[in-house]
C-alpha cells in the first residue's frame, strides 16, 4: 500500500507522506505544502485535522474505545484510584507500590494555599461562578512560585506539576465555601486526594465530618473517567498557550477557561439545568427531543453528541452503571435520573439522532452522581477541571519533551477588503 498520497493542483503534481501511528491511524503530513506550492489548507474546527501525535490516550470514536497508555478506561475505572491514573498519564507507566507511595506523600504535603492566596476570595462577588475563581486563582499562583515557572528547566516543572494536582481541589474547595459562606476547611494530610476534598467541601467547624466510602469510590470513577480525553478543546488550549512557553500556571488556567464553555466541559451544568427544566415541564422528553431536532430554535440536548465518538461514549457508559448503583444504595430516587433514562431511549430511537450517530456522552449522567454526592451544579465543571488537571499535564509535558516542538501559530484564508487610499476623518 502507497505510503503516500499524490496531490495535483495549479500544475503542481506533489507527493506527501503518509505517516501512521500505533493504532493504524494515518494522516498525511503536509509541513511541505505550503513552501511547495504557496498553498494551505482549512479545516474549520480541525474536524479533519490533526495537530500533533501523541502517546497519552487513544481514542476509537467509531468503536466507543477509549484507553490512557494502552490501559483500556473500563480497566483503570474499575482498578484504580484517581492519583494512580494521574501518576500513569503524566509519567507513562502504572506507578509501583513505592512509587505510588512517593507520588501521594508528596502530593499530600503541598495541598495547603499560601494563606495570603485564601485574601483573593474575600475579593470575589458571593455569586461568582467557581470556574472564573479556579482559573483566577490557578493564574495566580505562578505570583507565588516564581522560582518554578521555567518550562524547560524539569525541577521546576516537576514541583509545579505536583503544586497544581495538589492545590486544585483546595482552590475549588474554598470557592464552594465562599459561594456558601462557611468558613474555609483545611487539607488533611491523614486523608487520600478524594477523601481530602469532600472534607474540605462539606466539613464544618461545628461538628465532626464522616466522609462517605461511597462517594470517594464514586469521585475517584468520575475523576477518572475525565482525566484525559487527546486533543480536545480545552488540551489543545493547554497545548497552543504552552507551545508560546507560558508557564504551566497560566497554560492551564487557559484551560480552564476553554472547559467552562457550554459546548464543552460546561455541558455537565447545562445537562442538568435541562433535565430540571423537562421535569417542571411535567417530563414530556419528546416534546424536548423535537426541539432538539428542530433548527429554527437552536436548542441542542446537553450532554449528547461528540465530535470523535460515533458509537456510545464509553465513558457515558461506567457513569450510567454507577448511578444506577450509587442511587440504589443510597435508596435516593432522581426524578432527573429518571427524565434521563427516559431522554436517552426516546432519542436513541429517534432517526435524527441514529442519523447523526448523537449518543450520550460523558456529561449526560455525571451530573446526577455529583447531585447525590450534595455538589451544586455551579460546581460541576469544577469537577470536570479536576479530573482533566493530570491529562493537561501530562500534554503540556509530553509537547514541552518533544524534539519537534514550534509555537502553534495556524494560517488564515484573508476575505477582508484589499488595498484602498486611506480618507481623512473630515472626508469621511
Ligand atoms: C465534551 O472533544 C472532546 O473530547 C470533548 C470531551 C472531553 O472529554 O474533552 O468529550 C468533553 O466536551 C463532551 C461534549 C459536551 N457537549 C455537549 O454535550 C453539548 C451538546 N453537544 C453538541 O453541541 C455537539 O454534539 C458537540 C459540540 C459535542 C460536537 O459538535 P460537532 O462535532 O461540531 O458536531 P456538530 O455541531 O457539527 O453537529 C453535527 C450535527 C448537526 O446537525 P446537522 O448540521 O448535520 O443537521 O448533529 C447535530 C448538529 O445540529 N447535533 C445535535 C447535537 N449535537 C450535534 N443536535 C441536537 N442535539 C445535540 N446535542
Amino acid at each position: 500500500m502507497s505510503k503516500v498520497a499524490k496531490l495535483q493542483c495549479e500544475g503542481h503534481e506533489l507527493e506527501f507522506p503518509i505517516v501512521e501511528g500505533t493504532e493504524q491511524e494515518k494522516a498525511i503530513d503536509i509541513s511541505g505544502l505550503r513552501k511547495q506550492t504557496g498553498l494551505i489548507t482549512i479545516d474549520e474546527g480541525f474536524v479533519n485535522t490533526g495537530s500533533t501525535s501523541s502517546a497519552i490516550t487513544f481514542l476509537n470514536g467509531e468503536e466507543g474505545v477509549l484507553r490512557y497508555r494502552g490501559y483500556a478506561i473500563e480497566d483503570l475505572a474499575k482498578n484504580c484510584d484517581f492519583m494512580e491514573v494521574a501518576y500513569l498519564l503524566i509519567y507513562g507507566e502504572l506507578p509501583t507500590e513505592s512509587e505510588i507511595t512517593v507520588f501521594r506523600d508528596s502530593i499530600r504535603h503541598h495541598t495547603m494555599l499560601h494563606e495570603d492566596m485564601r485574601l483573593f476570595y474575600n475579593g470575589f462577588p458571593r455569586d461568582a461562578h467557581p470556574m472564573a475563581i479556579l482559573s483566577s486563582v490557578v493564574g495566580a499562583l505562578s505570583t507565588f512560585y516564581q522560582d518554578s515557572l521555567d518550562p524547560n528547566d524539569p525541577e521546576q516543572v516537576e514541583i509545579s506539576i505536583h503544586r497544581l494536582l495538589a492545590k486544585l481541589p483546595t482552590i475549588a474547595a474554598y470557592s464552594h465555601n465562599k459561594s456558601n459562606g462557611i468558613p474555609f476547611s483545611y487539607p488533611q494530610n491523614n486523608l487520600e486526594y478524594c477523601e481530602n476534598f469532600l472534607q474540605m467541601m462539606f466539613s464544618v467547624p461545628s461538628e465532626s465530618y464522616k466522609v462517605d466510602p461511597l462517594f470517594v469510590e464514586a469521585l475517584n470513577m468520575l475523576l477518572i473517567v475525565h482525566a484525559d480525553h487527546e486533543q480536545n478543546c480545552s488540551t489543545s488550549t493547554v497545548r497552543v498557550v504552552g507551545s508560546a512557553n507560558a508557564n504551566l500556571f497560566a497554560s492551564i488556567s487557559a484551560g480552564i477557561c476553554a472547559l467552562w464553555g457550554p459546548l464543552h466541559g460546561g455541558a455537565n451544568e447545562a445537562v442538568v439545568s435541562m433535565l430540571g427544566k423537562i421535569h417542571e415541564d411535567g417530563g414530556d422528553v419528546d416534546k424536548y427531543v423535537d426541539m432538539a431536532k428542530d433548527k429554527q430554535n437552536g436548542f441542542r440536548l446537553m450532554g449528547f453528541g461528540h465530535r470523535v465518538y460515533k458509537n456510545f461514549d464509553p465513558r457515558a457508559n461506567i457513569i450510567k452503571a454507577y448511578c444506577d448503583k450509587l442511587l440504589e444504595k443510597l435508596d435516593l430516587d432522581d426524578p432527573l435520573f429518571e427524565i434521563a433514562q427516559r431522554l436517552e431511549k426516546v432519542a436513541l430511537e429517534d432517526e435524527y439522532f441514529v442519523k447523526r450517530k448523537l449518543y450520550p456522552n460523558v456529561d449526560f449522567y455525571s451530573g446526577v452522581i455529583y447531585r447525590a454526592m450534595g455538589i451544586p451544579v455551579q460546581m460541576f465543571t469544577v469537577m470536570f477541571a479536576i479530573g482533566r488537571l493530570p491529562g493537561w499535564i501530562a500534554h503540556w509535558k509530553e509537547m514541552h519533551e518533544s524534539p519537534t516542538k514550534r509555537i502553534c501559530r495556524p494560517r488564515q484564508v484573508y476575505t477582508g477588503p484589499n488595498v484602498r487610499e486611506f480618507v481623512p476623518i473630515a472626508k469621511r
